[in-house]
């Protein structure tokens, strides 16, 4: 009942002219590819290009951030309406990067995916434990506490629109993919905290990726796992063939 949702995170990533130039490359490639949604969450300078490239394919564009207040004094911000009018359908929260570089707090990322939701956006909300946090034995804890915090308020109507990423920061963009049984626990993790918030139905009905190196390589063993219902693509997403090659892993 659920359906894969495979996206790309370019991060800080391709100008609009190389972002429309990746995006001619990869349309033919997951043209047709119905089995799972297909989306690249882009920088927000790129969004236009990136819209006007996608129109009339199967590729949804997002963005990397929004945020939580409507309109105002926030210089260098971006608002959920603002997204919407541009053509933007789904937002990544909450990544580790934002949290660990730019202040991203529970409270932040809840705040920014009420935005997102009350807009209208699909949010893609990010959690995920260290090393140390692991290593510590907190990774269950943690997750549940992230999950918890980040839908706090959140509708169980709303629930439809968010999609959870579990992506361990010590396996984002270092080559250390999690093992498939490391990701599908970790996302098991994730809907036993949707289900304790919002009952098991919606929990299973919801959308839980996993992110961290996953590749062309290892994208259908990790797809393979129960837990695992799509993939948050951070460098393989900046490659068309690659990307492509785990949107056909999800078929
Ligand atoms: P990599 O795929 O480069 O490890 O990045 C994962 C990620 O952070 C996606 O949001």
């Amino acid at each position: 009942m659920r359906r894969y949702v495979i996206a790309g995170n370019w991060k800080m990533n391709m100008t609009p002219n190389s972002a429309k130039a990746l995006i001619e490359e990869m349309k033919p490639l997951v043209a047709g590819k119905d089995n799972c949604d297909v989306v690249l969450c882009v920088p927000a300078i790129d969004i236009p290009a990136a819209i006007e490239a996608t129109a009339g394919s199967n590729i949804k564009i997002g963005a990397e951030n929004v945020h939580f207040k409507a309109s105002g004094a926030y210089t260098g911000e971006i608002s959920a309406d603002m997204l919407v009018e541009a053509g933007v359908e789904y937002v990544v929260i909450g990544h580790s990067e934002r949290r660990q570089y730019f202040a991203e707090t529970d409270q932040t990322v809840n705040l920014r995916t009420l935005a997102a939701l009350n807009a209208g956006l699909k949010a893609i909300v990010c959690v995920g434990e260290t090393l140390e946090q692991r290593e510590l034995g907190y990774t269950e804890t943690l997750l549940k506490f992230q999950t918890k915090m980040a839908l706090t308020n959140v509708t169980a109507e709303q629930m439809k629109n968010v999609i959870i990423a579990y992506e361990p920061v010590w396996a984002i963009g270092t080559g250390v993919t999690a093992t498939a049984d490391q990701a599908d626990e970790g996302n098991g993790y994730v809907r036993a905290a949707v289900a304790e918030m919002f009952g098991d139905e919606i929990a299973e009905a919801t959308v839980v990726q996993y992110g961290g190196s996953m590749n062309d390589k290892n994208a259908a063993e990790l797809l393979s796992k129960p837990n695992v219902d799509g993939g948050l693509i951070g460098g393989a997403s900046l490659v068309a063939a690659k990307f492509a090659a785990i949107v056909d892993a999800a078929q």
